[in-house]
């Protein structure tokens, strides 16, 4: 092995580590990336290339559930500019049809470029030769080109979690050639659904002049799925321990329970669903006593401004409602401000009548993907957003455009009403797309396509490119930099 290389054959790089540590314990890092790919990454030993979620951290690489975890530091300076700035001030909501308004900043794009690179170093210095290394989501959309100047022996595919927005909306970033050309370095470039393929072809033809297939790219959609088995199994076992009872009878004992699980992110249109709930609630078509809404709201990205006006605003309204129509016997509205293990959201899945899944825009939403899989055998309805990737494959749930109040309460009154053997066959018919379409599969489906390709370099424009290297010698000897700057 030359000292030039790693040891790793197989590489995931993906903004977060699996898991952090809290006081004494690991805990799963949030998000639906994470709980994704720890599966995947385990079963394939791999090596996992991230950074910790704490700045300036130094802890050392480490063995973690069958994988290596090779953290990449973040500098206090970074987390502001990259990771809440460019990352998920610029490029998160402007991939959400721009939920809220992007901001574009120069130095933020600099740390951008700069903290990807890193990422890049790190590969090179821990990939075998040839080795696969997959990259994921729109942190690090710079790195496949990166990484094949550094290492232009290993194979490299990059899968957005994220959609990947129409030209029209794209075209605004200004370092959008830049962005396109860094995603090119990669062989395979997998997207959740078929229109973020169109849109990111249409991107390179319109902006780059560039046909990624007609120069041997596998660009495909990969739907993500989740371990159905692992949760029919984790179903099996609260319901054993009568856990779904316990959480109604907490609950009050209602007629119906809705529920919604989501980060607490613009994305999810939170705000939405409890307007509309609260609409049918003044109305009488749902009743504030026999009813209850629990909204989980997983913590995140709390340092960014918008972030915690979207906190405020929530809270605000969740204590509006219930000041209307709370009765002594409790609440109509259930806000837990907090994340739960995967074993107890589960057993919410089992709680609940209805998931509401009402995304204003979403990659996925694996949330509808588990509730169904837990609620095989069991009944229950999903109201489920038009504007998530999951719509393209749970055709069975009550599709809605969540920005139209008067679907999205009819849709949220049908689900409540719905007869149960209706929703039987429904839920079975997607608890079996769910089933057929596993975890496993669309790793396998993806791996195979990467194994399938003969690494090579794609010629974009120069000025597309970020950062190149200024010195030709260095693109064409793949020499691999200095490590130091990692540290
Ligand atoms: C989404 C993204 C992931 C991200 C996760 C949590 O699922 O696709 O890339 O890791 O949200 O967000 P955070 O900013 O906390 O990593």
């Amino acid at each position: 092995m030359s000292p030039q290389t790693g040891r790793h054959s197989f590489l995931v790089v993906a903004n977060r580590l699996p898991c952090r540590r809290a006081a004494d314990a690991w805990r799963a890092s949030p998000g639906g990336l994470v709980a994704t790919l720890a599966p995947v990454a385990t079963r394939h030993s791999a090596g996992w290339i991230g950074w910790s979620g704490i700045a300036d951290d130094d802890t050392d690489p480490g063995e973690h559930a069958g994988m290596t975890l090779i953290p990449v530091r973040l500098s206090a300076a970074e987390v502001t500019a990259h990771y809440e700035g460019f990352a998920n001030s610029t490029i998160w909501p402007l991939y959400h049809d721009n939920v809220i308004a992007p901001r574009f900043s120069r130095s933020w794009w600099e740390s951008h470029q700069q903290v990807n690179r890193r990422f890049a170093e790190a590969v090179a210095a821990s990939a075998a030769p040839g080795a696969r290394v997959w990259v994921h989501d729109y942190q690090l959309q710079l790195v496949p080109q990166m990484v094949r100047r550094l290492r232009p022996d290993v194979r490299i595919g990059f899968f957005c979690h994220i959609p990947f927005p129409p030209v029209g909306l794209f075209a605004q970033l200004p370092w959008r050639a830049e962005v396109l050309s860094g995603l090119l370095g990669a062989d395979v470039i997998g997207f959740q659904r078929r229109a973020d393929v169109e849109n990111f072809t249409a991107a390179c033809i319109r902006l780059l002049g560039i046909d990624p297939r007609a120069e041997g790219r596998i660009v495909e959609a990969y739907p993500v799925s989740v371990d159905s088995a692992h949760i029919t199994a984790l179903a099996r076992d609260a319901e054993r321990q009568d856990e779904p009872e316990r959480i109604r009878a907490d609950l009050g004992d209602p007629q119906t329970v809705l529920l919604g699980i989501d980060r607490l992110d613009h994305t999810k249109g939170i705000l939405e669903r409890l307007l509309a709930v609260e609409e049918l609630f003044d109305t009488g078509a749902l009743d504030p006593v026999t009813t209850r809404l629990v909204q989980i709201a997983v913590p995140s990205r709390e340092a960014i401004p918008a972030y915690r006006d979207l906190r405020a605003e929530v809270e605000r309204t969740v204590g509006r409602i219930n000041g209307k129509f709370a009765g002594l016997g409790g609440a109509s509205i259930h806000y837990l401000h907090r994340d739960y293990p995967f074993e107890s959201v589960v057993a919410w899945y089992l709680a609940a009548d209805v998931l509401l899944a009402t995304s204003l825009r979403d990659g996925m939403n694996l949330v509808a993907k588990e509730y169904v899989a837990a609620r095989r055998g069991r009944g229950g309805v999903l109201v489920l957003s038009e504007f998530a990737g999951a719509a393209d494959e749970l055709t069975e749930a009550l599709i809605v455009n969540p920005h139209d109040r008067d679907a999205l309460g009819a849709a949220i009154t049908r689900a409540v009403r719905m007869e149960s053997g209706g929703a039987h066959t429904r839920i079975e018919a997607m608890a079996a797309t769910v089933a057929d379409r596993s975890l496993c599969a669309w790793a396998t489906r993806f791996l195979d396509d990467l194994e399938s390709v003969s690494p090579a370099a794609l010629t974009v424009p120069p000025e597309a490119e970020a950062g190149a290297p200024a010195t030709p010698e260095a693109e064409v000897s793949g020499a691999v930099p200095s490590m130091s700057a990692q540290r």
